[in-house]
């Protein structure tokens, strides 16, 4: 299998090479190939995410990504490698599991899977200025986007608890959510061994911390499963230890839900859990359950024999973490 590698900016450059260090030593049949994406790439050469990734990205098996930083104001010419890779990749599953981890640092018992739409809502890149003082961004709900969403929560559910929990905004938004919403009741037509609830999105957010345990499948729109997933992230641990997968037809691109995380880059003690668990992710994506069980297996072990990174409240540095996970396979 041949594995697209692409570290972009900040901590992604010491997660995504840890996670690496990991996958190698199952001694898979993995072939890795380089590509460049991201702030630092963009200033070097004017273009964030050149084509030749995206068609490295194309040709592999599967891509293990990074982060990558994004000015919070306009640059002329750049563009968020990620949303250009779900967009042009039509990567339209963002998958994010959050699962309870064996440690004080975790809440226990939760095992929930946000499956977030990923190539629409807020996200669709529609943003205009009316005049100087007036700013748009139009919210793109399409019935074709969300019962291919919808379908995938569904399907996920049927192989775990059977619960598949709707989360939208239709009292206010009526015609965006409303669509969304009610496409994903007519998918869940054709899961009658599923059981269906639905939501409110702000309801969702308190829920999520008062009550975890009680929900398997999530299903959403982009900006509120972005914002839910990190959330959900903090019941076990935080963003350090949080995986994601993107996954389309044709591709999958898998990475932590974190970000580039400027303020700790280039010291050695990023939380390398939510990139390795990724790789996780990966591996089941490519068929090898087994590889990808005995990845989550060394890191629940290292847990339990007390292994933190600072984040997690302890003095592990990133490279501790990984050989003590890789030692551990
Ligand atoms: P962030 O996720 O980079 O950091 C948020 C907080 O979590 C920080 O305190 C950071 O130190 C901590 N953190 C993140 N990853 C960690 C790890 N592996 N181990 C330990 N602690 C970790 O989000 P932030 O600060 O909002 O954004 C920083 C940059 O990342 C921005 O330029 C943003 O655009 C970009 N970003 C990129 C994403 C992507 O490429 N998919 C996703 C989210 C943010
Ligand atoms: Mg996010």
């Amino acid at each position: 299998m041949r594995i697209c590698i692409i570290a972009g900016d900040g901590v992604g450059q010491e997660v995504i090479p840890a996670a690496q260090r990991v996958l190698q030593a199952l001694q898979l049949d993995l072939e890795f190939v380089y590509a460049h994406a991201g702030f630092e790439y963009f200033q070097k050469t004017g273009d964030a995410i050149p084509n030749a990734t995206i068609e490295i990205v194309q040709a592999c098996d599967a891509t293990l990504f990074g982060a990558t930083s994004s000015p919070m104001t306009r640059v002329e010419g750049y563009r968020s490698p990620i949303l250009a890779m779900r967009q042009s990749l039509a990567l339209y599953a963002n998958l994010r599991p959050v699962k309870s981890l064996p440690g004080e640092f975790s809440r226990q018992n939760v095992d929930l899977l946000i499956v977030r739409e990923n190539t629409e809502g807020l996200y669709a890149g529609r943003e205009r200025a009316e005049d100087a003082e007036t700013m748009i961004a139009e919210r793109v709900i399409t019935k074709r986007a969300s019962e291919r969403i919808a379908r995938v929560a569904f399907e996920m559910a049927r192989a775990r608890k059977k619960q598949v929990t709707v989360v939208h905004k239709a009292n206010v938004l009526k015609l965006t959510d409303g669509l969304f919403r009610e496409t994903c009741f007519n998918v869940a037509r054709e899961f009658p061994d599923v059981e269906t609830q639905e939501m409110l999105v702000d309801a969702m957010a308190m829920r999520l911390i008062q009550d975890p345990q009680h929900f398997d499948v999530i299903v959403t729109t982009n900006l509120f499963g972005d914002i839910l997933s990190d959330e959900a992230s903090a019941l076990i641990g935080g963003l350090g230890v949080a995986p994601s997968g993107n996954i389309g037809t044709r591709h999958g691109v898998f990475e932590p839900v974190h970000g580039s995380a400027p303020d700790i880059a280039g010291q050695g003690v990023a939380n390398p859990l939510g990139a390795i668990l990724s790789a996780a992710m990966m591996l089941d994506y490519l068929e090898w359950e087994e590889a990808a069980a005995r990845v989550r297996r060394a890191v629940n072990t290292v847990i339990e024999r007390g292994m933190r990174t600072r984040d997690l409240g302890g003095s592990a540095s990133m490279d501790e973490m990984t050989r003590a996970i890789i030692e551990n396979l």
